[in-house]
């Protein structure tokens, strides 16, 4: 303490002033690179809303988005926000601040003796179940926004806010299907993808691609996992603020969303969007939904999920006793019940050991946990696994096939 008193004041001020003009010019450095390396003049920019100043003048709180590049909107900035306060900085690939649901404790025991049990199929409990289903939402119809159940200009409340609301602009209106894409349709057989990695080295990838219908939870990575997680998608959620604004920052430059773009084509049939989620999200899911226009020509189609059939779910969980909002996981299973006449999961297991009582990795595409958990998954497992005893869905846990030994027989 006595030392630093007795050093002689302008020589700290001198070496501040150095210590600035080096940092500024490191950071002139930096961001020009930066500038550069997200700036090349030949990238195009296609999309353009020319509507998008009388729509901020007709609904006040649902301000669309600049489509330049790095100039966040104020909506972009709260977004931000949200995304702090939630996320992680995967640079230093430390935990910066997450949100963990606690987990209902399992009864081990009680998994064991359900999953030694051969699976057996009721066609009488799932038509039970699929009746309470029905009573609650006509998945059929609102699984999917359609111009049939959604009207331009009218208030959606959003599927996990109660209290909040959004305006469903004309063009927003205009991109949505004339009717739902499931109206009457039923699938045989359909595959529901849980990202457990309970998956590894099962080799279920041919029996889940036979499937009539495979549904995927946010976007996973595919190429690599074709032989546990098969490579056919007919219908792949997309979390707005996980997965896009964090994994591709926000989209704020044009190379991010061409990477963006490139990304997703490696997927095929619907990408389902939560756009009526929750207020904080919802212009930037905006902003990402008019952004899939540039899918047009792959083999990939935008979807709109409705709020009111999340909402439909939700109450048939809560009669179950589920206190948190149900993950994608379980939406999907839920909704694939009503639109499959059977319902193979693979990938559905959250708990960190096994029946046998080995580890189990977080994902089979990474062992890593999700810096947010909003779900209570060791509580839905519990419900799907006595939806498994009842020979309503069918939880695959084992390998699909023996590789080894077919190879040296
Ligand atoms: C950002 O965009 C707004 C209009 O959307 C404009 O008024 C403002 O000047 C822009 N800011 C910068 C730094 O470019
Ligand atoms: C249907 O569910 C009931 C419990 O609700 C169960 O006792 C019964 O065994 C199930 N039926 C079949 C065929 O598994
Ligand atoms: C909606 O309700 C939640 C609690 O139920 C509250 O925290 C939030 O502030 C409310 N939002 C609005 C916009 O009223
Ligand atoms: C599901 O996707 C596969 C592969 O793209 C396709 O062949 C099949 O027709 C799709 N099924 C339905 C019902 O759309
Ligand atoms: C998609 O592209 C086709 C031509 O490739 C065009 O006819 C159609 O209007 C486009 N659809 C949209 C919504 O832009």
């Amino acid at each position: 303490m006595g030392q630093i008193s007795e050093m002689n004041p302008e020589y700290i001020i001198k070496a501040l002033k150095k210590v600035l003009i080096i940092s500024c010019m490191t950071l002139f450095i930096i961001l020009s690179f930066h500038y550069m390396i997200y700036h090349p003049q030949t990238v195009k920019r296609t999309t353009s809303h020319s509507n998008d100043a009388s729509y901020v003048r007709m609904f006040k709180h649902n301000k669309p988005h600049s489509t330049t590049a790095r100039n966040l909107s104020e909506a972009d900035a709260a977004l931000v926000q949200v995304i702090k306060k939630f996320s992680y900085k995967p640079k230093t690939g430390k935990p910066k601040k997450f949100h963990r649901t606690p987990q209902t404790a399992v009864n081990m025991a009680l998994i064991r003796d359900i999953f030694l049990s051969k699976w057996k199929e009721s066609k009488a409990n799932f038509t039970a179940f699929r009746q309470e289903l029905n009573s609650y939402i006509d998945s059929h119809k609102y699984f999917a926004a359609s111009q049939e159940t959604v009207v331009a200009g009218e208030q959606l409340t959003m599927a996990h806010q109660d209290n909040v609301s959004r305006t469903v602009f004309p063009d927003i209106h205009e991109r949505l299907p004339k009717e739902s894409p499931f109206k009457g349709k039923m699938f045989p057989r359909c595959a529901v993808m849980g990202s457990s990695g309970m998956l590894s080295n099962s080799h279920c990838g041919e029996e889940i691609d036979r499937a009539d219908y495979v549904f995927r939870c946010n976007i996973p990575p595919m190429k690599d996992f074709v032989d546990d997680a098969g490579s056919l998608t007919n219908l792949t959620t997309m979390n707005i603020m996980t997965i896009v604004a964090d994994r591709y920052h926000l989209l704020s430059t044009s190379l991010m969303e061409d990477k963006f773009l490139r990304d997703l084509q490696e997927y095929s049939g619907y990408l389902w969007l939560p756009v009526y989620g929750m207020g904080s999200t919802y212009s930037f899911g905006l902003r990402v939904f008019r952004l899939l226009d540039r899918l047009n020509g792959t083999n990939l189609k935008p979807m709109m999920g409705h709020p009111e059939h999340f909402r439909g779910v939700k109450k048939l969980w809560e009669k179950r006793d589920l206190k948190h909002r149900p993950s994608t996981g379980l939406y999907l299973t839920t909704t694939a019940i009503a639109l499959c006449d059977k319902v193979d999961l693979y990938g559905f297991w959250p708990l960190p050991r096994d029946i046998d009582g080995n580890e189990v990795p977080y994902h089979y595409y990474e062992d890593k946990p999700s810096p947010t958990i909003m779900h209570d998954f060791h509580f839905e497992f519990l419900k799907l696994a006595q939806l498994h005893e009842k020979g309503i869905v069918h939880i695959h846990t084992g390998k699909c096939k023996d590789v080894e030994k077919a190879e040296f027989t």
